[in-house]
C-alpha cells in the first residue's frame, strides 16, 4: 500500500472544520446586518486600533477589517505608530466611546511596553467592548450575566458544540490561563456544566491530567506540545495555538498527525479556531449594535 494511503488509514479523528463553520456564521451575520440596515437604519460599525507594525498583528487587523466589510459592517482602522503614548491611546478610545457610528471597539494586543493594557481595556465602554476583555464583561461572564464574551473562547465553544450538543458532566481540560483565552474558555465550559480543570506551565504531570479529558482545549503557545499519548481515546481536541513555522506557515500546539490517531474530533491549524475568532468578533459587533439600540441581540449560529 502506498505510504500516503497508510497514513490516511491511521488518521481516525474527525476534523472539525472551522473554515466551514465560520462561513455559515458569517452568512448568518450578514443577514442580520442587512435587517439592521433595512428595517432599523442601523449600520453596525467596528473600530480596530493597532499600535505599531508587528507583522502578525497587521495581518490579524487586515483580516478583521476584510471580514467586517464582507458582512456589511463598517470598519474603522486606526493605525498609530509604535511610540504612541498611553495618553494618546486613551484619548482615542474615549473619542471612539462617544462616536455614534462605532458600536464595537477592539484594541489589538499585545501593546508596546509604554502602554498598560489593563488601563486601556478598562477605558473602553463595556457596551462597545467586542473583545469581552473589560473587567465588567469578565465579571458578567463569571457570574452568568449577559455581556460580551471574548471571541476565541466563543469560537472554541461553537466548534465543540458542533460535534457534541450536551456537554453536561464532561471533563474539560484547558491548557493555558490567559485572560484572552484560557480563563474565559474555562468559564464558558463551566457554564455548560462541564467539570473543568485549568492547567498551565507550572502544572506537574500534565499528560496525566489531559488523559482524563473528554474535551481538551490547548492554548499553551508551544508548537506540537500535545502528543497522542496525552489523549483519552475519542476525546474532542481544540487547538488554539498559532506558532510560526520555519517555512513561513503556522502550526498548532497539538501534534495533529499523532493526536488524530487517538482523538475522536480535532481542529486543524490553520482552519480551526482562527476563522471562528473573527466570525465571533463580527457576531459580537452586531450584538453590541443591537443592545445599544435597545433591540434584542440575535442568537447568531
Ligand atoms: N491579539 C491576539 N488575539 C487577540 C484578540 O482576540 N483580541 C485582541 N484585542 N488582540 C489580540
Amino acid at each position: 500500500m502506498p505510504v500516503v494511503k497508510q497514513k490516511e488509514k491511521q488518521l481516525r479523528a474527525e476534523i472539525i472544520d472551522g473554515r466551514a463553520l465560520a462561513k455559515t456564521l458569517r452568512e448568518s451575520i450578514a443577514r442580520h446586518v442587512a435587517v439592521l440596515i433595512e428595517d432599523h437604519k442601523i449600520l453596525p460599525g467596528l473600530a480596530v486600533v493597532l499600535i505599531g507594525d508587528d507583522p502578525g498583528s497587521v495581518i490579524y487587523v487586515n483580516n478583521k477589517k476584510k471580514a467586517a466589510v464582507e458582512v456589511g459592517i463598517r470598519s474603522f482602522v486606526h493605525h498609530l505608530p509604535k511610540n504612541t503614548s498611553q495618553d494618546e491611546l486613551l484619548k482615542l478610545v474615549q473619542a471612539l466611546n462617544g462616536e455614534k457610528k462605532v458600536h464595537g471597539i477592539l484594541v489589538q494586543l499585545p501593546l508596546p511596553k509604554q502602554i498598560d493594557a489593563n488601563t486601556v481595556l478598562k477605558t473602553i465602554d463595556p457596551a462597545k467592548d467586542v473583545d469581552g476583555l473589560h473587567i465588567e464583561n469578565i465579571g458578567r461572564l463569571m457570574t452568568g450575566m449577559p455581556g460580551l464574551v471574548p471571541c476565541t473562547p466563543l469560537g472554541c465553544l461553537a466548534l465543540i458544540k458542533k460535534v457534541e450538543k450536551n456537554l453536561t458532566g464532561l471533563h474539560a481540560v484547558v491548557i493555558g490561563r490567559s485572560n484572552l483565552v484560557g480563563k474565559p474558555v474555562a468559564q464558558l465550559l463551566l457554564r455548560e456544566n462541564c467539570t473543568v480543570t485549568v492547567c498551565h506551565s507550572r502544572t506537574p504531570q500534565l499528560s496525566h491530567i489531559t488523559r482524563q479529558a473528554d474535551i481538551l482545549v490547548v492554548a499553551a503557545g508551544k508548537a506540537g506540545l500535545v502528543k497522542a499519548d496525552w489523549i483519552k481515546p475519542g476525546a474532542i481536541v481544540i487547538d488554539i495555538g498559532i506558532n510560526r513555522t520555519k517555512a513561513g506557515g503556522i502550526s498548532g500546539d497539538v501534534d495533529f498527525d499523532d493526536v488524530s490517531k487517538v482523538a475522536g474530533y480535532i481542529t486543524p491549524v490553520p482552519g480551526g479556531v482562527g476563522p471562528m475568532t473573527i466570525a465571533c468578533l463580527l457576531g459580537n459587533t452586531v450584538a453590541a449594535a443591537c443592545r445599544q439600540n435597545e433591540l434584542t441581540a440575535p442568537h447568531i449560529g
